[in-house]
């Protein structure tokens, strides 16, 4: 989409969409005025501004053809990662997370895919990262993790999901946990998040302000409800009973986005997300009338993630 009005060389807000999630890739000729451009849309609430403008502060570039997408906060960066379509990647449209400490470059990734395993070693070697911890959300139905694969090739990796899952790992995760870095500082808090499955959690990052919410909450939308022990009720009393009631300009990191977009925000999703804004009758009736397809790769993926992958 381009807003830029030749006329009279300007760029009109009103151009912009009024979904202050929407992904908007900025770009100029040198990356300068992308640069001024992109603190001032922050500072008027969009919170998906990719800087494809200026080298040194690019946001986007390609690896392997996926897309990577790195947020920089002031201790800890977070590289956001999806899964693309075969034959590159799986297929599983997934977001998978490395989150780092800038001084001490220990690294924790969050919902690793199985195929994308070579990808995300080249980021962190890439980064000068050393990977401690491998976290999954819940035990997925559409996509190996490579959690197993990343314990094989990393040595003292130790792998953690929720003891409700029924999965097998070296930590298994319960509500209120901390998740530390190695020398015992906190990163992470555990929320048990059920419905999708009754062993999601959502990761709560305090200091960032962020919340890594799997498959329970979506941006606009949520997981599934019809398998693994789904629930739709318990999705919505999740949903509104935790996570509506963390701070509103806490950034929504989900497990999957199938339009692109990275990351929205508590407030954007009480507001606006047409299911989950309905009262919990109205959202049960919904979700038990999607009739989605049965998901192609749950019959290779949950027995493989019942023991983390391997
Ligand atoms: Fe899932």
């Amino acid at each position: 989409m381009f807003v830029y009005v030749q006329a009279n060389k300007t760029m009109p807000l009103s151009a912009f969409p009024e979904d202050k999630t929407a992904t908007i890739v900025l770009h100029c000729n040198s990356g300068r005025r992308v640069n001024a451009a992109v603190p001032f849309l922050k500072e008027k609430g969009y919170i998906n501004l990719l800087n494809a403008g200026g080298p040194a502060e690019s946001e986007v570039f390609p690896v392997f053809g996926e897309r990577i997408h790195k947020h920089d906060f002031e201790t800890v960066s977070i590289t956001q990662l999806f899964d693309g379509p075969k034959p590159q990647g799986g297929g599983s449209a997934t977001y998978t997370y490395i989150l780092a400490d800038s001084k001490t470059k220990e690294a924790i990734i969050i919902d690793p895919v199985l195929e994308q395993v070579d990808r995300d070693l080249e980021v962190i070697s890439s980064q000068g990262l050393t990977l401690t911890q491998a976290l999954n959300t819940h035990c997925h139905a559409d996509h190996i993790t490579g959690t197993g694969e990343l314990k094989k090739r990393v040595g003292g990796l130790r792998s953690a999901i929720s003891a409700a899952s029924g999965a097998k790992a070296d930590v298994m995760l319960k509500e209120g946990e901390s998740i530390c870095w190695s020398d015992g500082r906190p990163l992470l808090r555990v929320l048990s998040t059920p419905g999708h499955t009754n062993g999601c959690v959502s990761f709560v990052c305090e200091p960032l302000g962020a919340v890594f919410t799997g498959d329970v909450l979506l941006i606009g939308g949520c997981g599934r409800t019809d398998f693994q022990e789904g629930s739709a009720a318990d999705l919505y009393d999740s949903v509104h009973n935790k996570l509506f009631t963390l701070p509103d300009d806490t950034i929504v990191y989900p497990a999957h986005d199938y339009k692109g977009r990275l990351r929205s925000t508590i407030k954007a999703e009480k507001t606006t997300n047409p299911r989950l804004t309905k009262s919990k009758q109205e959202f049960v009736e919904i979700m038990a009338n999607l009739n989605l397809p049965y998901p192609d790769q749950i019959d290779r993926a949950l027995p493989a993630n019942l023991v983390c992958g391997c």
